[in-house]
This record gives C-alpha cells, structure tokens and sequence, in this order.
C-alpha cells in the first residue's frame, strides 16, 4: 500500500463532500437501533452500563478493506482500531480499554489521559479558563493547573452520545450526536454537535465535525486517539518517523499556553519537514521541549482553514511498517508525544501504557484563540455552521 495519488485524494475530497447527503439520511433514522436493523459493516454490542444505569453501546465496523474498528457512545470514543503491518499481521493500534469500567476508573480519571475521544467543547487550553466575548467575561473550569483543558471538567469526552450507525458507497460508520446545554461548563449557547466516523473501502478513516450554536461561542473540536503503529502496549512511540507539513508552530508559557508568537521551525527540534524519529531530538537541550516535557505543541499548517483536508503529517513505523497519513481542513495539529502517560493504567492486552507509549495528532484551531487576536477565530456565530474535515489513512511501506 502506497501513499495516495493525487487521484484519490481529490475523489476522497469528493466522497467527504457528499458524505453530507448521507448525513441528512442518517440524521431521519432512528438512534440506537437494534442489532438486526445494522446496517453492512456494523455489528452493534453492549459495551457496559453508566453508574447511573445508561447502557453504553459500542459499534464495530468494518468496511471490506484492511482495518477495522470500535466506537463506543461514551464520550465517542475509538476503543480499538485493528490495522495490518507489513506482512499482513494485524494489531490493534490504539490505547485504550475493553471495558468500560477502564474508562471510569479512578486511575484513569487521576491520569486524564483522554484515550481516544472525542473532545469539545474547546480542545486543547484556554488560559484562566476566561475569555471575554461581546463585552461578556466568562469563567470555565479550571481543570489543567491554572488552565481549562479540553472542554471542562466533564468534557465531550465523558458524555453518552447518540449514536446512529450507517453505510454509504464510501464504507460505513456511526454518526454521534450530543446537544450541549446552554451554560453547560460555563460556555454560552446551547451547541448541537455531529461527529461523523467513517470507515471507507480503502482504509480511511474519514472524521467529519459539524456543530450550530443558538449564542456566539467558541468551540473546537477534535479527536484524542493515541496511536502506536508497533501495537498498543507494545513499548514506546520513539522509533517512530514523523513528518509534519509546518514551517511554524506556536511556542507556550510555562503553563503550555501559546505565547502568541508563531515561530519557525527551522533549525529547531520542532522541524519535522523531513521525516525525523521523534526519539532523535526530544531529549535535546530546548526551552520548549522542558515545557512540554517532551512534544506538547500545536504546529501551524495554515493561517486558516482550508475547504477541503490537506495533507498534515506522515507517521511511520520502522519496525511493523505501519505507516498512518493525517489529512485535514483544520489550521493547527497538536503533536502530543505521550509524555504525561507514566504506566499507572494498564491497557486492554494488560500492558501497562508507559511514558510515551502513544502519541496523538489533534487537528484543531490553536490553543487559547479565545484570547489571541493573532491566531484564527475559534467564534462560532448563530446561524452559522462549524465543518471541519479529518482524515486518518492507515498503509503499510517496505
Ligand atoms: C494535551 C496534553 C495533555 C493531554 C491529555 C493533550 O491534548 O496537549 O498536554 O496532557 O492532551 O490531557
């Protein structure tokens, strides 16, 4: 399997374009059907029941290619993503749980980690948890130090999303949908989210956000899955290769919030233009990399969103010959190198996940844009809707 022509990607491009027409049929459908009306390449199970005795069902899809995958209604997480190596061997190449009892436990809640979820309303850090908008101040949650991170102290990430379960000429998926209150952790406006998983012939895995809100607030979504291309569990991430299309990135604070500047990459440890084991430079005697304990920051891939996904960054692994392409419209990508991960959970093979045992690429809008004026608007209008596009290819190399 080769990186995707410009052909394909252009009739990728396409597909994602009409998967909207799909959407609206799903949206008619009913939520949550049984498992005798799935629809081709979904099979539909228990996955375990919320402390308050809501069954969280989760939904294995397959689309006829090389990969498969499960998605649960809590927090729309991805629990399993199954891709082959080089020879065909397949594992299982995303952290987390096979319960749902890993995902409530308190080791897991103390740790935070987010294993592949999705995450609103804002990912990523909004500084003081305060920003002001048409003259309102308003105060979240301060959940990360000083900072808010990733949507709150119950985020997108813990809540029972509604899911329906679909199949298209492109593959089959699950759309999730969740209504957020107005109020709901502090952000103002009710926001209705859809999150569109689709698993497409050819080993894609297509991501695609909408969101309306009834009062101007800012929103920014993203997923927070944590691949490892040699197998969850198998050990750390540092052999990988990593190439990211950025020139820049945002450097941050002592508290990882960006410091407004957008600064070259050139001739730092944060130049991932050519392909670079993320292991050769992550020790190297850089202020930023003492901050992030490691990589920890958003990479600028455009001043603004795109109309359709461009290519962001190519992870390889030498050793399984995995190789994972990330497109997408968004403007920033957080490359996170798994640096909080410290072996206090133990993941679904019953390996503890160890200090940068995964790493994860958030396409997003920049951290804390609610407070910089320099970076690209995160504000959410009524009557507008928020599209954003992301696509996870998953191939294999010699
Ligand atoms: C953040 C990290 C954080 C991790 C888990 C990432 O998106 O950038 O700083 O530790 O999520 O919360």
């Amino acid at each position: 399997m080769k990186q995707p022509s410009l052909r394909s990607l252009v009739f990728l491009s396409a597909g994602l374009l009409s998967l909207g027409a799909a959407q609206a049929m799903a949206a008619s459908a009913p939520a949550t059907p049984s498992s005798a009306a799935m629809p081709p390449g979904v099979e539909q199970f228990v996955f375990g029941t919320l402390p308050d005795g809501r069954t969280v069902h989760g939904y294995r899809i397959s689309s006829g290619g090389h990969v498969d995958m499960s998605v649960i209604e809590y927090g729309g997480i991805i629990t399993s993503l199954k891709a082959p190596d080089r020879h065909g061997e397949k594992a299982d190449i995303v952290l987390g749980f096979n319960s749902l009892e890993g995902y409530l436990s308190p080791a897991y809640k103390k740790l935070n980690p987010y294993f592949g979820a999705l995450i609103g309303r804002y990912g990523n850090r909004i500084a003081d948890g305060r920003f002001t908008l048409d003259g309102k101040t308003y105060q979240l949650a301060t959940n990360d130090g000083p900072n808010h991170l990733h949507g709150g102290d119950e985020g997108f990430n813990q809540k029972l999303w509604q899911a329906t379960p679909f199949s298209s000429s492109e593959g089959s998926g699950v759309v999730m949908r969740y209504t957020s209150a107005d109020g709901e952790e502090g952000y103002p406006g009710e926001l209705s989210v859809e999150v569109k998983y689709t698993l497409t012939h050819d080993d894609t895995l297509a991501i695609d956000y909408s969101a309306r809100t009834t009062k101007a607030t800012p929103v920014n979504l993203t997923q927070h899955s944590y691949f490892n291309l040699n197998g969850e569990g198998s050990g750390s991430i540092l052999d990988h290769v990593m190439t990211i299309d950025a020139a820049s990135y945002t450097p941050v604070n002592k508290t990882l919030i960006p410091t407004g500047e957008i600064e070259t990459v050139a001739g730092t440890p944060f130049d991932f233009t050519q392909p670079t084991p993320i292991g050769a430079r992550i020790e190297a005697d850089n202020e930023q990399l003492t901050r992030g304990k490691g990589y920890d920051h958003n990479f600028v891939l455009a001043r603004e969103p795109r109309p359709t996904p461009e290519h962001a960054a190519r992870v390889t692994s030498p050793q399984s010959g995995r190789v994972l392409d990330v497109w997408t419209t968004e403007p920033g990508l957080q490359f996170y190198s798994g640096n909080f991960l410290d072996g206090s959970v133990t993941g679904k093979s019953g390996h503890a996940y160890g200090h940068r045992s995964g790493l994860a690429l958030e396409t997003q809008h920049f951290p804390d844009s609610p407070n910089q004026s320099g970076f690209p608007s995160t504000i959410l209008q009524p009557g507008e809707t928020l599209e954003s596009h992301t696509v996870y290819r998953f191939s294999t190399e010699d």
